[in-house]
């Protein structure tokens, strides 16, 4: 099966909003769509088989770019179990990476989702810790973690050892 996985375009907003519909009704929020190809439009990705979308994903960053977020993935019914949710990962995870000063992503898991579960496992993701009452009284959410290793920071803490190392003696 040849599926494609690249960065949405305008175009595909509608056919997402239905395809969220489908797979997870009253999740995605219309406008919440919106804001995501307005903040984040290089961290949204599409699955597509024969020019028809199968899936699609977003992340998104922090204002200090050291925290990245998965936000929202889904899989059309009849595509789901054949490897595309992880390759939705896989590219969200990349296009994150390449901010230099990444040092973390996060995302909200529902405990009850083995799917996204396992394929964010897969990947290194480990829970974080809950935060309780976070959508109203009684209601908590799960948090994944992953540690960036962040290249570019390691330099930096590379270059300044010397320094400190002799500082100490
Ligand atoms: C979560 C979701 C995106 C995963 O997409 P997918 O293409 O089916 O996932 P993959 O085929 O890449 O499989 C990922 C892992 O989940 C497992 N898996 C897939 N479907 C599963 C199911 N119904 N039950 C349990 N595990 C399942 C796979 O075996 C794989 O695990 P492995 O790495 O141990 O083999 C998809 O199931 C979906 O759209 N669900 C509804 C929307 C949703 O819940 N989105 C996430 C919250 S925003």
């Amino acid at each position: 099966m040849n599926i494609q996985i690249e960065l949405v375009q305008r175009e595909d907003y509608s056919d997402m909003i239905t395809l969220a519909d489908l797979t997870l009704p009253d999740r995605m929020n219309k406008h919440e769509l919106k804001k995501y190809f307005e903040l984040f439009p290089n961290l949204i990705f599409k699955a597509t088989h024969e020019g028809r979308l199968v899936g699609f994903s977003c992340a998104g960053i922090d204002m200090t770019q050291r925290s990245g977020w998965m936000l929202f993935s889904n899989v059309a019914p009849d595509f789901q179990g054949q490897g595309i949710g992880k390759r939705l990962i896989e590219a969200r995870l990349s296009a994150l990476r390449s901010f230099p000063h990444l040092q973390n992503i996060w995302v909200t898991v529902n405990d009850t989702n083995s799917a996204s579960i396992k394929a964010l496992q897969a990947f290194g993701f480990q829970w974080s810790h809950d935060e309780t009452d976070y959508y109203g009284p009684g209601k908590h959410r799960s948090i994944y973690r992953l540690p960036v290793l962040n290249l570019q920071e390691e330099a930096d803490i590379t270059r300044i050892k010397p320094q400190s190392m002799t500082e100490s003696m």
